[in-house]
């Protein structure tokens, strides 16, 4: 994870806004702006958990609707393929992140190689939901053919995401049309977001292997 996010600091530039995910690889990347000595102009962030490792390390978070467009995106991803399709939202930021992807001019994505996946649907799809949409939702996912699983916290509550809303993580869908099921399922009322980012891949994938190359 460090050596993706290592990889991934040629495309910092430090007079630009940088848009930053979420999750353990990116955590590395943040660890590798303290430590390389980079004085950003601001970033944009994708959650509440790196917006305080930022601010922690000086960085200026920006508010998106103060910043248009974005340079370049830095974010990891729960699975990847060759031609850049991503399941994403394990941390439960998948929302904020497709808004920063949307904007961003460049997305790097920075993975291990356990990420790195023919097709992708091993990893239960993340959905954000509007609460009081949670079991309608869940009904015409199960619909599709998946198997949605409410999300709950290390406490066994139910996990509520920055926005307020809660997760359902869907297992046995087909994505061998990742862009038609990304578009099919961002068609259910109450569906705030769906972890898939096909119809907006990311443009650079950045995948490091066990020996650190
Ligand atoms: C958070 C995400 C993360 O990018 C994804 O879960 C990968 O996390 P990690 O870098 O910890 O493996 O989408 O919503």
């Amino acid at each position: 994870k460090r050596a993706a996010a290592l990889a991934a600091m040629t495309y910092i530039d430090e007079s630009e806004v940088l848009g930053v995910g979420t999750g353990s690889t990116v955590n590395h990347l943040i660890d590798l702006i303290k430590e390389k000595r980079l004085y950003l102009k601001g970033a944009v962030s994708s959650s509440e958990a790196s917006t305080a490792r930022l601010k922690a390390i000086g960085v200026p978070v920006l508010d998106l609707n103060t910043v248009g467009s974005i340079g370049v995106y830095i974010d990891g991803a729960d699975e990847a393929t060759q031609n850049r399709h991503l399941i994403k939202g394990g941390g439960g930021a998948l929302t904020r992140e497709k808004i920063i992807a949307a904007t961003a001019q460049k997305f790097v994505c920075i993975a291990d190689s356990s990420k790195l996946v023919p097709v992708l649907g091993a990893f239960p799809l993340p959905v954000e939901v509007i609460p009081m949409a949670q079991s309608y939702v869940a009904r015409v996912l199960a619909g599709m053919g998946g198997q949605p699983r409410l999300r709950v916290n290390a406490q066994g509550e139910k996990f509520i995401t920055d926005n307020g809303n809660v997760i359902l993580d869907v297992s046995g869908l087909n994505l061998t049309d990742a862009a038609g099921v990304e578009s099919q399922i961002n068609q259910i009322v109450g569906v705030a977001t769906v972890g898939l980012f096909a119809r907006r891949p990311a443009d650079v994938l950045l995948v490091a292997n066990p020996d650190g190359s």
